[in-house]
């Protein structure tokens, strides 16, 4: 079969050859990178340096004093002062495969290779549509419904274009949605309405209408059922036919890792059914982080789901909806979705959390959340009034300490990174926690046994 310039350029010997020189380069490098390391003092002023440059072209600090070097080795991470930590946190759950590693920075370099930066509307390349075709097979091969993926830059605008679908398909009349209480959506103009939480809203005015029903609380099954049942009947009652929608993080992840029910589930999509309500599930945490790539596969709703929306480890973003909730032109379009390094990364990421051992009840998602679980568990009996739990499923692991005081969290998950371990608070008081999202491909048993060597020596400096 005759060949596109393309192609021939791919698969010139000559990028084989560079190829090559960079991965041993990186390896070179990247195997000095064994483990936790305090900051270098002669890096220190020019670190400062950065660090106030940062905040002040920024607007602002950031969280961490964390401004990497560029490499890092797996779970393993280096800072430009010098220091190694381990990143427990990935960027709020994006490098899943760990830092540095090999298939990435080869796919990410393909990319980079394209002729342009970015795709978006008008133009795509070919990795475009192999990428389609691996995430639309994945949700659907249970059956369920959602075969069409339209790309986006960020999981708070995949949510925006789920809403609009959902919007158009039930308008004129039905304009409200439901969610969870203490759910997280994202932060753009129509998501800050949905996020619950008062401050990432304060003085933008309302976009969208929503009701709040309780979650799950695996402490009162029946109970919460019922009240979550209630609360949805209630406002059904209320406001007849108004309701488009319904948004299920089926995991709560910002919230500190809380995580739902099947049977809870089923009992609300079923009132969701009885009035006409879409179900849109928010997978943008929750991808490929259970025993199934999809959360919904997880929980076996795949026959209920109409719209599913993915981001952070799915390396770009998506909003995945059924033919009946297809939109009309001009309601989607972005100049933007995706860059071809980021399609390309997501390509070679999606297939390997597909094909290597990590789904499944004895995957190694299971299998390191269980080590982990069993590690916080034996502190928690050691310390039980600094630290309870953990909580959470697969790769998503959090815990509560000194009571879920909230202050006293953000200060534990401060001196965790100076220690060198990077995790990230979650929830509000007075429940907050402490949570994990390890890069799970990159993670072994041994280092989450020295990240909890970690997590001790920080609990046991802390009054
Ligand atoms: C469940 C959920 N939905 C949406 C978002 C928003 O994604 P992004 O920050 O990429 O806009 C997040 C981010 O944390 C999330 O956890």
């Amino acid at each position: 079969m005759s060949k596109t310039i393309g192609q021939q350029f791919f698969n010139d010997p000559r990028l084989e050859e560079a190829k090559k020189l960079i991965k041993e380069a990186l390896n070179d490098h990247k195997k000095s990178i064994t483990g936790v390391k305090a900051p270098n003092p002669e890096l220190k002023a020019s670190y400062d340096e950065l660090l106030k440059k940062m905040a002040d072209y920024r607007g602002g600090g950031l969280f961490f004093n964390y401004l990497g070097s560029g490499i890092g080795n797996g779970p393993l991470v280096e800072l430009a002062d010098g220091s190694i930590k381990y990143d427990f946190i990935t960027g709020i759950g994006v490098h899943y495969m760990g830092h540095s590693h090999e298939g990435v920075i080869e796919a990410t370099l393909k990319g980079a290779l394209a002729n342009t930066v970015m795709n978006g509307h008008l133009q795509q390349n070919d990795t475009t549509a192999e990428l389609l075709e691996v995430i639309s097979k994945a949700a659907t091969k249970n059956g369920a419904l959602v075969k069409n993926v339209f790309l986006s830059t960020s999981g708070a605008m995949a949510n925006d274009n789920a809403f609009k679908i959902i919007f158009q398909k039930r308008a004129p009349l039905a304009k409200r949605f439901f969610a969870f209480e203490k759910c997280f959506s994202g932060r753009t103009l129509g998501m800050a309405w949905v996020t619950d939480k008062a401050a990432y809203r304060a003085g933008v005015p309302q976009t969208v209408q929503v009701d709040y029903v309780p979650f799950y609380d695996e402490n009162d099954h029946k109970g919460s059922i019922e009240k979550a049942v209630k609360a949805m009947k209630s406002c059904l009652k209320r406001y007849p036919g108004e309701y488009a929608g319904f948004i299920m993080e089926l995991i709560q992840g910002e919230n500190g890792s809380w995580v739902g029910n099947t049977e809870y589930f089923e009992a609300l999509i079923a009132v969701c059914k009885e009035n006409n309500i879409s179900l849109l599930v928010d997978e943008v945490q929750t991808f490929g982080r259970t025993t199934e790539i999809f959360a919904f596969q997880h929980f076996k709703l795949d026959k209920h789901v109409d719209v599913v929306t993915v981001g952070k480890n799915s390396q770009v973003c998506a909003t995945l909806y059924s033919d009946d909730h297809k939109p009309k032109p001009g309601l989607l379009s972005q100049t933007f979705t995706g860059s071809s390094s980021q399609i390309s990364a997501a390509y070679f990421v999606i297939n390997e959390i597909l094909k290597g051992n990590y789904l499944g009840e004895n995957g190694k998602i299971m299998k390191l959340h269980k080590h982990f679980q069993a590690k916080l568990e034996a502190m928690s009996k050691k310390m039980p009034n600094k630290i309870t739990g953990p909580y959470g499923i697969g790769a998503m692991v959090a815990m509560t300490v000194f009571g879920g005081d909230e202050a006293k969290t953000k200060d534990f998950t401060y001196k965790l990174f100076n220690n060198g371990v990077l995790s990230f608070q979650a929830g509000a008081a007075p429940l907050s926690r402490v949570r994990f999202l390890m890069p799970i491909l990159a993670v072994e048993e041994h280092h989450i046994d020295e990240v909890c060597a970690i997590i001790e020596k920080t609990l046991t400096e802390m009054e």
